[in-house]
């Protein structure tokens, strides 16, 4: 089924995951014409910050021929500051372009875009909702590590608020032999609606909170303590810096694991890890731009 909008990561069906990933490789060993998208304009609309997704966004645009609109912290500099709603920005904002990209404060922010927009629509972060780019690239970017989709990944920080979790998880989902372990303190568990499409889907995954777990892990998905979405900041100085990756744990991690990151990091990972060939998290995050020109490609594909 051939997806419009991009909200959530349980939209995709494996093959269309299959086909991404296929897109993806061929984009990057440039068996691929890059004017795909001459003539498309991209809006980008962030309420939140962001290095990576939207500069990957708009650099793939770029790379396949598009142009490029954004405003720069919608939150501040578009009328949002001056009230406008989403609802109203968005029925303007589509007239203006051929896909929006968008990023909000609210979950569900962008399933809300999509309702008004007629042109597709891709969530680049919903609050605490969903990533869904971000997982597609990280899945990418473990099958780049591991042939096989049998590996058993370790999602450590705050499985609670972190969105790229609640996407990388429905991802996983199709692949009946992969096994999680989430790593959290209990007030920051993966959400209950989370473990319940697990179980539905009968994903194999257990929870702890014992850090020295991640020695059964091939993969290590570190993430950040999400500080914005804390009301009261001795609440969030409770979990940070509980889990961190540094040369100690390096020790106990598999010879073949994979140390991955959505980033940014703040503490969760120290800086003598980067050298240890084990690190992925800055390849994963160069897998951004490819993953995401594929992500467009598909998305204007007509066939
Ligand atoms: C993530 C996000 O925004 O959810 N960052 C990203 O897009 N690479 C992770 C985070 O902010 O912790």
């Amino acid at each position: 089924m051939k997806l419009r909008h991009i909200i959530s990561a349980r939209q995709f069906d494996k093959k269309t995951l299959e086909q991404i990933f296929n897109l993806t490789d061929k984009i990057k060993s440039q068996k691929y014409n890059n004017n795909h998208l001459s003539g498309k304009i991209m809006a980008t609309l962030f309420y939140e910050p962001s290095t990576r997704t939207r500069l990957s966004f708009e650099s793939a645009m770029l790379r396949l021929g598009g142009k490029v609109i954004t405003t720069e912290n919608a939150a501040e500099f578009s009328s949002a500051a001056k009230g406008e709603t989403l609802e109203d920005t968005i029925r303007v904002v589509n007239s203006y372009c051929d896909v929006i990209v968008i990023r909000h404060f609210n979950e569900g922010a962008s399933e809300v875009a999509s309702r008004y927009s007629k042109v597709p629509v891709i969530n680049a972060g919903d609050g605490k909702g969903e990533h869904p780019t971000q997982a597609i690239l990280d899945l990418y970017t473990i099958f780049s590590r591991f042939n096989r989709a049998d590996f058993t990944i370790a999602m450590v920080g705050d499985l609670k608020n972190g969105r790229t979790i609640h996407s990388l998880c429905p991802l996983l989902a199709h692949y009946p032999k992969v096994k999680i372990i989430f790593i959290s303190p209990k007030a920051l568990a993966a959400p209950k609606s989370l473990k319940e499409y697990l179980k539905q889907r009968r994903v194999h995954f257990e929870e702890t909170e014992n850090f020295k777990k991640v020695e059964l892990a091939d993969v290590i998905y570190q993430t950040r303590i999400q500080k914005e979405r804390f009301k009261n900041t001795r609440d969030y100085q409770k979990y940070f810096g509980k889990y961190i990756i540094d040369g100690s744990i390096l020790k106990y991690l598999r010879s073949k694991a994979v140390i991955m990151h959505p980033l940014p990091r703040v503490n969760e990972i120290t800086q003598e890890v980067d050298s240890d060939r084990r690190a992925i998290y800055f390849e994963e995050a160069a897998n951004g731009l490819y993953t995401r020109m594929a992500i467009l490609a598909y998305l204007f594909d007509k066939s």
